[in-house]
């Protein structure tokens, strides 16, 4: 079936996904007409796009079949990979972390990190998040009833936590976030490096300057790290070693990027999100002040209902078929995450947000080898936010009207104004 030109393109349009009906609108669209459709918006070289959660995991869990590292792992124009590649040398990544990688290399770096990311190693710090917590929910009762939740509270909250577990200064936030939020929204002006709408090519030129500031942070932050080991992540990353050697500086500074993003602002968005879903609906915020044990299934509802990871790309290894259809060997697929977390197949009402919804299988969290290596991390924070600040919450509504990001690949709220009474 013929996928029309404005679904095709709105799959890719930042400003589609800020507005999310358009984005809805094209995914629903494919999922009921063609759930593995081979699509090409303007500007784009031709795609898959897998829409239904099944072949989701399908397809993430033959990670011999679909790699990560062949091709871009974001859906980037054709102008963008270009200057990707003149910028590298040939390589269609800016980066080289474990989202960019496959076996074996991908297996012998994911577990250098996973020790310090497992529940059990977690539980530990669980007394130091929630002191966070309490500071940040104390001071959303100092503001006296309005506040913007997403910029007061969700930005900065999952940050301090990161920042401790990486042993990173507490005055180096700032500059943390900003350097994320360049990363994750550089299609967005409000938040990338120029500050105004820029071609992809200078955008990939910002990325570029960007990873130049982050090389420069980090080669600092791991230096002191070797001579003066401590007991946090950045001298865990700084002290490594794959197959017996030290990463390479390239491989190191990817790394720490990459945790040091992904570490905070899908977790923030996940936060601000979940907020923002219980101001719009009296009902689920009244059931989950009546039933605080729901606050387990209200994080998984605000995990898939935010869906912040909007996809990952992966490059077919050879020729195969999915859905009945022949996948090229190099051919490009796009796993919409978003879609699958709203698939009428798995999930009853996807539309609703259920604060008691359960089973609750999304996809939000990816799948397979590559599954969120941060998701015990962001749960418990989650989990801890809602449990001190839900008791003291009395009431909650919008203040006025929540925007998101202009972004295509991570994205969620940018502004959630909301007016509040808390004991
Ligand atoms: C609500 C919060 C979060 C969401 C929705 C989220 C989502 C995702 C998704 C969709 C992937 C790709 C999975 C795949 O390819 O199958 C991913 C990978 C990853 N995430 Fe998260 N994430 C979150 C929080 C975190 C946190 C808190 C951290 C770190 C402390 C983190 C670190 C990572 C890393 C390192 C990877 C790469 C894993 C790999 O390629 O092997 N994430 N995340």
């Amino acid at each position: 079936m013929k996928v029309p030109q404005n679904f095709a393109d709105a799959i890719v349009d930042p400003l589609a996904y800020a507005e999310v009906e358009r984005v809805d609108e094209a995914l629903r669209w494919l999922r009921r007409e063609a759930p593995l459709a081979r699509i090409e918006p303007r500007g784009y070289e031709p795609f898959w796009t897998v829409t239904r959660h099944a072949d989701i995991l399908e397809v993430e869990r033959q990670n011999e079949l679909f790699h990560n590292a062949d091709r871009s792992v974001t859906v980037i124009s054709m102008e963008a990979e270009r200057s990707i590649r003149q910028l590298t040398g040939g390589s269609p990544h800016l980066n080289r972390n474990l989202t960019r990688m496959d076996n074996p290399d991908h297996f012998a770096h994911r577990r250098i990190a996973q020790g310090v990311l497992l529940p059990q190693k977690l539980r530990e710090r669980e007394p130091r998040i929630r002191a966070i917590a309490r500071e940040f929910v104390d001071r959303m009762a100092e503001f006296d009833g309005r506040c913007d939740f997403a910029r007061d509270i969700a930005f900065l909250y999952p940050l301090r936590v990161l920042m401790e577990i990486m042993g990173l200064p507490a005055s180096d936030e700032p500059l943390m976030l900003k350097l994320t939020q360049q990363a994750f929204s550089s299609t967005d002006p409000d938040l990338n490096r120029s500050g105004k709408q820029v071609s992809d090519a200078e955008r990939v030129a910002d990325l570029h300057r960007l990873r130049g500031d982050v090389t420069t942070y980090f080669t600092d932050i791991a230096n002191d790290r070797r001579k003066c080991p401590r007991d946090d992540l950045a001298s865990v990353l700084a002290n490594a070693k794959v197959h017996g050697e030290p990463l390479k500086n390239y491989e190191l500074v990817s790394y720490y990027g990459l945790v040091a993003t992904a570490g905070h602002d899908t977790t923030s968005n996940t936060i601000a999100g979940g907020a923002w879903a219980l101001a719009e609906n009296a009902n689920q915020f009244a059931k989950l002040k009546a039933a605080p044990e729901l606050i387990r299934r209200h994080v998984e509802e605000s995990v898939r209902w935010e869906t912040v990871v909007k996809h990952f790309m992966r490059t077919a290894t050879a020729d195969t078929e999915l859905r009945g259809q022949k996948i090229a060997k190099g051919d490009w697929l796009m796993l919409c995450y978003l879609s699958g977390n709203r698939d009428e197949a798995v999930f009853n009402e996807p539309y609703q947000y259920d604060v008691g919804r359960t089973p609750n299988k999304h996809v939000a969290f990816g799948y397979g080898a590559h599954i969120c290596l941060g998701q015990h991390l962001g749960r418990l924070e989650m989990q801890i936010f809602w449990e001190e600040l839900l008791p003291r919450l009395e009431s909650l509504e919008l203040d006025g009207t929540p925007t998101r990001t202009k972004a295509n690949f991570v994205s969620g709220p940018k502004s959630v104004p909301i007016r509040y009474r808390m004991n």
